[in-house]
């Protein structure tokens, strides 16, 4: 039979809950433990998977002041908790799958490699975009050397104007100093997919953007303090009113983003809730800092070019990507690439199927069932990135940052 895999959660919260379900779909697969100081999240996770009441912890302290419990541990705290837990857990002996960002400095996320490689533990970091049944078809076609050799990248992060809004100036990411910068909390996933295609180490990188919409100055002269008291928030774009009044009844939305919110699902408990809650803010007038557009340009070993966007003011969509190469070039959308080939001038499509029901068209699901295997096989280099390459994409997501607080070109060793 087939090795069973204990797992324990570190973090009970959205991507907790949704990595716990996806493992439990695999019959080898027994969530053994949960750690979390939100009881209901905590309690939510652990009635679902059958988790023992002895085995349901306030606090990964807890969780490890035990004889190891379990093979892996799932560490999805938010960004300001992974390093503590990540170091403790590997020491433990505790397989991880780690979410992104590995952690808030260059050096501690070097210590969390070190400490993975020393302890002789798998370490997998949750960048999903990889995982996709998309970035599948996609490697296919560049490995095949249709296009011939890529000579440029132009990608888009279309991050949505009501996400911008919910995440990264009403919610958990909207403070540098609280959790980590923009371009490391939504786009280290893209960094690390531009070297995924790429195939090369960056060499030179460069940067600009800035917050420009999401400030005091940009507040209209009327705008309330609360969307609940504001005469402009039937017009206003960013109406977190309309934003999760919109989610009930439909239940990807109800769990996200609404969750985050609020676990009422009636009008009126959607509504106390922004009352009083952050979610309820006006965005011209909340305390955050992280940009809503940057630019990123990079060049790789041996010339090759990619230019990256991230912007707020889009619909909240897929990544849009143009891979340029000597013998052809190709788009994609995450639902299908559209190839043409130089040599016979006919252009091809290619359909992705087998995207699943997750946030990330199958990334999420591909990412789990990649780590299973990895764990079962004793083989983690046939399923997953290696911690050097997620590292790689960290660091040079740093240097990108540095770039553009510097307005300078960063060179990389
Ligand atoms: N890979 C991706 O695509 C992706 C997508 C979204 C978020 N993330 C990352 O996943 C992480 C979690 O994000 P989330 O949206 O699930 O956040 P969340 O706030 O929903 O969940 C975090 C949970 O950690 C719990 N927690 C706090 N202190 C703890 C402790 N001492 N011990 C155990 N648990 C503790 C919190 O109570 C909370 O339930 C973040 O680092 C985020 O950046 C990754």
């Amino acid at each position: 039979m087939a090795r069973q895999i204990s797992l324990i959660m570190v973090g009970a919260g959205d991507r907790g809950q949704l990595y716990a379900d996806l493992a439990a779909r695999d019959p080898r697969v027994r969530i053994a433990a949960v750690a979390d100081p939100d009881e209901r999240r905590r309690t939510t996770l652990a009635e679902r998977h059958a988790v023992p009441s002895a085995r349901r912890y306030s606090h990964w302290q807890d969780l490890i002041e035990q004889p190891r419990i379990g093979d892996a541990a799932v560490i999805a705290t938010l960004d300001r908790l992974h390093h503590e837990p990540a170091l403790a857990l590997a020491a433990e002996g505790y397989h991880l799958l780690l979410e992104k960002p590995m952690a808030v400095t260059p050096d501690m996320c070097r210590s969390i490699v070190e400490a993975a490689r020393a302890a002789r533990v798998t370490l997998a970091v949750c960048h999903v975009l990889r995982y996709t049944p998309y970035s599948r078809v996609l490697r296919r076609l560049l490995d095949s050397g249709v296009i011939g050799q890529i000579v440029s990248v132009q990608h888009l992060e279309p991050v949505g104007w009501w996400h911008q809004a919910h995440s990264f100036v009403r919610g958990n990411w909207r403070r540098t100093d609280e959790s980590t910068f923009m371009l490391m909390a939504k786009s280290v996933h893209d960094i690390d997919w531009l070297n995924h295609l790429v195939g090369r180490p960056a060499r030179r990188v460069s940067s600009f953007g800035g917050l420009h919409h999401f400030r005091p100055e940009q507040r209209p002269s009327d705008a309330g303090e609360r969307c609940l008291d504001c005469v402009l928030e039937p017009d206003c774009p960013y109406s977190a009113k309309r934003i999760y009044l919109g989610c009930l009844g439909n239940p990807a939305a109800e769990r996200w983003p609404l969750q985050t919110v609020t676990s009422a699902r009636t009008a009126e408990g959607v509504l106390d809730a922004l009352r009083t809650g952050p979610y309820g803010r006006c965005v011209y007038r909340c305390d955050n800092d992280v940009v809503d557009h940057q630019v990123v340009n990079l060049e790789y070993e041996g010339g090759t070019t990619a230019s990256f966007t991230m912007t707020a003011f889009t619909e909240f969509a897929f990544r849009q990507t143009k891979i340029f190469g000597t013998h052809g070039c190709l788009e994609g959308n995450g639902r299908e690439v559209e190839l043409l080939n130089f040599r016979t001038g006919k252009r091809e499509r290619h359909l992705i199927e087998g995207s699943g029901d997750d946030p990330h068209a199958g990334g999420d699901s591909g990412l789990v069932r990649a780590f299973i295997e990895a764990l079962t096989s004793g083989r983690p280099e046939d399923h997953l990135t290696s911690p050097e390459e997620s590292l790689a994409s960290h660091l040079l997501t740093w240097a990108a940052e540095q770039a553009r607080l510097t307005s300078t070109v960063v060179h990389l060793s």
